[in-house]
């Protein structure tokens, strides 16, 4: 099978990728996303990679977009799709999972938990969501990751000047209730068609209340109860993604969704691999290959999502 892993600047678990899948006898690519063009006809979509026209020289594409890539790489998995290829995740999906506030309204349409979030056009309209949310409070950029964007605000004036120190930056963000018993902890679960293929507890080891890796934090094999899985497995069907790595923290009173990272790491010292024992890069390449065989024989619409009618669709999504 020709398989085309389609890069950003992940390199050590795409390359992995790329190792797991020629490991299982494929003819495996891996592709960096500017490298890639393509020319729109109504008859005939091309894509080239550098000087070569690819368009019909794959069978799947396994997209692997980080944050700053999300706008061209959905398209170029479109234009795959226009061109009748096997794309493994949605471009949906990909954008959704992307923006952590729509995803929470795709969570709240299934009535799946997680920390009350608001978002305001204006400081005043903050300052009055502020008595709902509470303090402490969280105040998180709509696009951050790896712990990146995200502030702990005390009291009201510190809320405001972060709030006012976003809003001139032009960026978007929400506050959350900051779940204060969950502080320096929290869950990630892999997900891979529709199954939990492991999950680790990560914590920070400086006080600091977000655990994240890239930050310092440790991570653990962890085992989730049957409530914590049927959440897991709830929130990658509301986003339609197949392979993710959702966050929740463990609130008193029960599990709280954080995030749905629609194209995870899993390699590192405390990476979920690494951590667990579990081969996330042959699951990945099994659960594609598995994929690419039924819509080849079936003719089903690329990228098939785990459950496609989505409840309530909410803002433009
Ligand atoms: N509402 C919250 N209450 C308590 N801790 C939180 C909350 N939101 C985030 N955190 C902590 O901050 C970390 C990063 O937040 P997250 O929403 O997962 O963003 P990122 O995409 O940057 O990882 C989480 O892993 C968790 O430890
Ligand atoms: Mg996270």
């Amino acid at each position: 099978m020709n398989i085309c892993i389609l890069s950003t600047d992940q390199v050590k678990d795409d390359q992995r990728l790329l190792n797991a899948a020629q490991q299982k006898g494929h003819n495996a690519e891996l592709y960096n996303i500017r490298d890639i063009s393509m020319v729109l006809t109504s008859d005939k979509p091309i894509i080239y990679w550098r000087d070569q026209d690819i368009t019909k020289r794959l069978d799947a594409i396994i997209p692997r977009l980080n944050v700053n890539f999300t706008d061209y790489g959905t398209n170029v998995l479109q234009q795959f799709i226009c061109s009748q290829t096997y794309v493994s995740e949605s471009p949906a999906a990909l954008r959704l999972g992307r923006d952590k506030l729509k995803s929470l309204q795709y969570l709240l349409a299934r009535g799946l938990p997680f920390p009350a979030t608001g978002i305001a056009y204006t400081p005043q309209g903050f300052r009055q969501l502020a008595k709902t949310i509470g303090t402490p409070m969280i105040v998180k950029l709509i696009e951050s990751t790896e712990g990146t964007g995200i502030f702990l605000a005390h009291n009201l004036k510190e809320m405001d000047n972060i709030v006012k120190t976003f809003g001139q930056l032009g960026a978007s963000y929400v506050i959350q209730s900051f779940i204060a018993e969950a502080a320096g902890t929290d869950v990630r679960a892999f997900v891979i068609g529709g199954k939990v293929v492991a999950a680790m507890c990560r914590r920070s080891q400086d006080g600091d209340f977000r655990s994240n890796v890239a930050l310092g934090g440790r991570s653990e094999p962890y085992q989730l109860t049957a409530i914590e899985e049927e959440i897991v497995l709830s929130a990658t069907a509301a986003i339609g993604i197949n392979v993710a790595g959702v966050d929740f923290v463990r609130a008193d009173s029960g599990p709280m969704l954080l995030e749905v990272n629609v194209s995870p790491d899993f390699t590192g010292d405390q990476g979920i691999e690494k951590v667990t024992g579990v081969n996330i890069a042959d699951a990945i390449i099994d659960h594609v290959v598995a994929q690419v065989c039924n819509f080849y024989e079936h003719h089903y619409t690329s990228a098939t999502v785990l459950e496609s009618p989505r409840g309530i669709l909410c803002a433009d999504g």
